[in-house]
C-alpha cells in the first residue's frame, strides 16, 4: 500500500502504439515527476502515482498490463473520458477559470451540459476510488488540477482516515465567472475541493479568488467562518477555512524552475543544432523569443498585433529584429483551439507580407512539439514576450531569464502568476492594451546590456526561489505536518 500518492490526468509516461503493435513509451518531467523521485528515494515511504489512460496507445498498454513501477494507469471508457477532459475540463471550467468566455453565446448550461457533468463526475468517482484501494492507512494524497475537483470530496468519504491535498495550477475564476455555474454544480464542485485538508494554489490571488466566491456561497452552506488577512500580493502564511465537514488551509505555494537541469537540457548537442540554425538565420537581428502552448488563454495574436504596432510606430526596427513564436499544438479536439491556431498563422503570414524583405522575415512562427528549438530560443533571447489574458503561473517567464546567454528583457503581464514574484523587474503590461505592449518591445528592445543583465540575473534569483522538488516536498510536508 502506498504512503504518498499523486493523482492527475496527465501522468508521466504515456505509450504510442505502432503500426506494429508495438508500445513505446514517452516519459515527461515536471514538479511532480521530480517531487515523487524525491520520495522513492526515501525506503520509509511507498509512492503510487495514478493518472488516467490518455489515448489508444495507454489503454492498450493497461490491457497487456505494460507500465512503469509506481505508476497506475485507469482505463476510464473513452466516451466518459472525452466528456470528462474535453466536454468539461476544457470547455467549461478551463474557460471559467481563465475568463475566456464570449458571454454574449457562451457558456450554455443544458441537457448536454448535465449529461458531460455526470461524466465528469463518473471519471472523479474513478479516480477516488483508486486512490481509495491503494492508499495505505493514513496515506497523503496530493490530488492535481481543475480535472479532478471532486476528489478530494468523493476520498474524504471512502477514506476518512487519509490526508488529502489539491493544487490548482490554473488560476481561480472570479467569483462573479463562477457565479455562471448552474448553483448545484458549482456547490458540487466547492465541495468537491473543500474535502481537502490543504488547497494549494500559484499564487495568493487565485487563493483569494477561490476564497472569495466560495464565502459569496456561505448563505448556501458552503463556507463559514472565513479570517484572511495580510497582504494579498506578498501572501499570508495562510487561511483558515471552516467548512461543515472539517476544516482546510488555503495556501500559496509559487512554483519555480530547477535551474542547474533546465541549462543542462539547454545544453545538449540537440539544442546547439537548433541555435546554429537560428542563428544563421536571424543574423545579428535582435530576438523577441515567445513559447507557448497554441491556448486561448496565452493571447498570441494580440502579441502579434503589438508587434506589428512596433514595426509601424517604430521603423527604426524593421529589418533590425525578429520575432520567434514557438507554439506547441494543444487540445486540438476542440474547434476553438483549431480556429486559434489557424488564426495565429494567418496573422503571423500577413505581417511577414506587410513587412517583410527578399532577407527579413519579421516573425518565425513554428507550430511543433520541438523542445530543443524552445530552449534553442531561450539562449538566443533578447526579449522574452509572455502576455497570457490569465495564467496560473506560467514556467516560460521563468525559464527564459535563467537560460538566456546575454540577458533578456522580460516583457510580462500582469494577469500572470509569475507577475507576483517576477513584476520588480519585468516591464509589466497589460495584456490587452497592445498600444503599450507595443511600446514595452521597444523599451525592451532598446535596454541597455548592462541593464538587462541586471535584471536578468534577478529575475533568475526570483525564479528558481521554490524549485519543483521543494515545491512537491514544502505541500507533502504541510499535509503531513
Ligand atoms: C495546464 C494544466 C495542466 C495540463 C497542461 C497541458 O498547464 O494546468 O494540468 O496538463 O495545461 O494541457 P493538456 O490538456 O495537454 O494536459
Amino acid at each position: 500500500m502506498a504512503t504518498v500518492l499523486v493523482a492527475s490526468n496527465r501522468g508521466p509516461v504515456s505509450y504510442k502504439l505502432g503500426e506494429d503493435g508495438s508500445l513505446t513509451p514517452r516519459r515527461g518531467g515536471g514538479g511532480l515527476v521530480s517531487g515523487l523521485s524525491a520520495v522513492s528515494a526515501d525506503d520509509s515511504q511507498e509512492s503510487l502515482w495514478v493518472c488516467a489512460a490518455l489515448g489508444e496507445g495507454d489503454r492498450e498498454a493497461v490491457r497487456r498490463g505494460v507500465g512503469e513501477p509506481g505508476v497506475r494507469m485507469l482505463d476510464i471508457p473513452p466516451e466518459v473520458y472525452a466528456d470528462a477532459y474535453n466536454g468539461i475540463a476544457n470547455s467549461v471550467l478551463w474557460f471559467l477559470h481563465h475568463h475566456l468566455y464570449d458571454i454574449s453565446r457562451e457558456p450554455v448550461f443544458d441537457a448536454e451540459f448535465r449529461r458531460r457533468w455526470e461524466s465528469y463526475r463518473a471519471y472523479n468517482r474513478a479516480f477516488a476510488e483508486a486512490l481509495a484501494a491503494e492508499a495505505a492507512d493514513g496515506a497523503a494524497v496530493l490530488v492535481q488540477d481543475y480535472h479532478l475537483a471532486l476528489v478530494p470530496g468523493m476520498l474524504r468519504d471512502l477514506r476518512p482516515d487519509l490526508r488529502i491535498a489539491h493544487f490548482t495550477h490554473t488560476p481561480w475564476g472570479s467569483p462573479d465567472y463562477l457565479r455562471m455555474l448552474p448553483d448545484d454544480v458549482r456547490e458540487e464542485l466547492l465541495w468537491g475541493m473543500l474535502g481537502a485538508d490543504e488547497l494549494g494554489f500559484h499564487t495568493w490571488p487565485w487563493a483569494m479568488a477561490f476564497v472569495a466566491g466560495a464565502s459569496m456561497d456561505s448563505e448556501r452552506g458552503v463556507a463559514q467562518g472565513l479570517s484572511p488577512t495580510g497582504d494579498p500580493w506578498r501572501g499570508v502564511e495562510h487561511l483558515r477555512y471552516g467548512v461543515g465537514k472539517g476544516r482546510t488551509r488555503v495556501r500559496a505555494y509559487p512554483l519555480g524552475v530547477d535551474a542547474e537541469e533546465l541549462r543542462s537540457l539547454a545544453h545538449r548537442p540537440e539544442v546547439d543544432e537548433k541555435l546554429a540554425a537560428l542563428r544563421a538565420e536571424i543574423g545579428d537581428r535582435r530576438t523577441i523569443v515567445r513559447v507557448d502552448r497554441t491556448e486561448l488563454s496565452k493571447n498570441i495574436l494580440r502579441g502579434l498585433l503589438a508587434y506589428r504596432e512596433l514595426l509601424t510606430t517604430h521603423p527604426e526596427w524593421r529589418d533590425r529584429v525578429v520575432h520567434l513564436a514557438s507554439a506547441y499544438p494543444s487540445r486540438q479536439d476542440l474547434e476553438s483551439y483549431r480556429s486559434y491556431t489557424a488564426a495565429v498563422r494567418t496573422l503571423a503570414e500577413e505581417i511577414n507580407t506587410e513587412f517583410g524583405t527578399a532577407d527579413w522575415q519579421p516573425v518565425l512562427v513554428s507550430v511543433q512539439d520541438d523542445f530543443p528549438r524552445s530552449l534553442a530560443a531561450y539562449r538566443l533571447a533578447d526579449v522574452a514576450l509572455v502576455n497570457p489574458v490569465r495564467d496560473g503561473m506560467n514556467l516560460v517567464a521563468k525559464e527564459i531569464p535563467v537560460v538566456s546567454e546575454a540577458g533578456c528583457a522580460l516583457v510580462l503581464s500582469r494577469e500572470a502568476g509569475a507577475y507576483t514574484e517576477l513584476r520588480d523587474d519585468a516591464l509589466t503590461v497589460n495584456p490587452f492594451d497592445v498600444s503599450e505592449t507595443a511600446e514595452a518591445l521597444h523599451t525592451a528592445l532598446s535596454m541597455s546590456p548592462s541593464e538587462r543583465s541586471d535584471r536578468t540575473k534577478r529575475l533568475a534569483a526570483a525564479a528558481t526561489a521554490l524549485p519543483p522538488q521543494r515545491w512537491f516536498l514544502a505541500q507533502l510536508e504541510a499535509l503531513q505536518d
